[in-house]
């Protein structure tokens, strides 16, 4: 930051309510986001700009095209080059900015990884995201309720497929941690089973969150077990663990070509909360999904940058459990909400979060 514009910006401190865009030298945030191609990231891009700049703050936001990892990394250094004085990245492949980072480091501009941890640099100076094991504990326990796997007669078992999101992103061993963490006593007496086999998160792992991969692995799935709608014993699937509601989309279009309905189709999970994800509740196809607040989260970084502007301490919650390989990053967790068919209506559609 100029010298000039850190002694406006401290002078403002005093008054918190502090309007940026009334001083001579306005803090630039740069906000990268992954992709235009999922709902989740489109939407909370423009929240997160909109929120910034209702609190006084200039903003550029990028979009990294469509999970393009060599634009993200064009784009750092170019946020940096023009004048942003605090970064907040959402990373498309978290172990590929280490170099991109480095303008920013060297100058000092505070660095705040939002909802993905940017692994090993010394760069990120915040992080911002929301529990992501609990999220994966989440959906392992509506797997457990929906299928009754607590009341199942005596050698009775049900059939699972399960899809980890991206090796490319860190949030994704949380996810599968945290509902593995909640199956494993089910797997390990036999009351639940893979028939595919494929039971490690490297087998599992769908690559950049793709759903047409997610699409094409279930389709293999199903032609390989023989998995039908009307399928009897291990012909029949009863629940597909899925991360993500944009994994289970490509999830879907398989089993619907696959001759499923609403009505026999497998217990799917899947986390996000998108108006995509509730249309498949309705129809019968999605079993749950997780609610991230993106207001929750869009309104944390707000508070995070005006702390950073202002010089204040920034709150955080969390110091012991994200290690991006420079070290445990000072972390603000918010907390993920379980939606299913019942409570849906409540807190997506009543809220105005998700419009159909
Ligand atoms: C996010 C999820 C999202 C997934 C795919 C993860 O890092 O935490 O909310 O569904 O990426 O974009």
């Amino acid at each position: 930051m100029k010298t000039s514009c850190k002694i406006a910006v401290s002078l403002m401190a005093a008054a918190l309510s502090l309007s940026f865009a009334q001083t001579a030298c306005a803090f630039k945030v740069g906000i990268a986001m992954p992709t235009q191609n999922e709902e989740r990231w489109m939407k909370e891009g423009f929240e997160l700009r909109d929120k910034l700049k209702s609190a006084g703050f200039d903003v550029e936001l990028f979009y990294g095209g469509d999970d393009d990892v060599p634009i993200q990394q064009r784009q750092l250094p170019r946020m940096v080059k023009e004048g942003c004085n605090a970064l907040v990245v959402a990373s498309i492949d978290g172990n590929a900015l280490t170099q991109a980072l480095e303008p920013a480091q060297k100058a000092g501009i505070p660095v705040i990884s939002y909802d993905r941890l940017i692994m090993n640099t010394g760069a990120v100076t915040y992080y911002a995201t929301f529990d992501n094991y609990k999220a994966g504990v989440i959906q392992g326990q509506a797997i457990v309720k929906a299928l009754d796997l607590d009341n199942l007669p005596e050698g009775e078992h049900k059939t699972i497929e399960l899809f980890g999101g991206s090796a490319k992103d860190n949030n994704s061993k949380f996810f599968w941690n945290g509902a593995m963490e909640v199956l494993k006593p089910y797997f390990d007496d036999g009351r639940l089973i893979v028939p595919s086999g494929q039971t490690k998160f490297e087998e599992c792992a769908i690559d950049l969150w793709s759903n047409d991969i997610a699409q094409k692995r279930m389709d293999e799935l199903l032609g390989k077990a023989g998995y039908k709608p009307d399928g009897q014993g291990d012909k029949h699937l009863d629940a597909i663990y899925s991360s993500a509601d944009i994994l289970s989309s490509g999830i879907i279009a398989s089993l619907r070509h696959a001759g499923y309905t609403g009505k026999t189709a497998p217990v799917l999970t899947g986390q996000d909360a998108t108006a995509y994800a509730v249309k498949s509740m309705q129809e019968g196809f999605q079993y749950m999904t997780v609610l991230k607040d993106a207001s929750v989260l869009c309104d944390r970084v707000v508070e995070m940058a005006k702390e950073i502007a202002s010089g204040k301490d920034v709150e955080i919650n969390d110091t012991k459990t994200y290690d991006n390989g420079a070290g445990f990053v000072k972390t603000y967790q918010c907390e993920p909400v379980s939606v299913d068919r019942e409570n849906m209506k409540k807190l997506l559609i009543d809220t105005g979060k998700v419009k159909l």
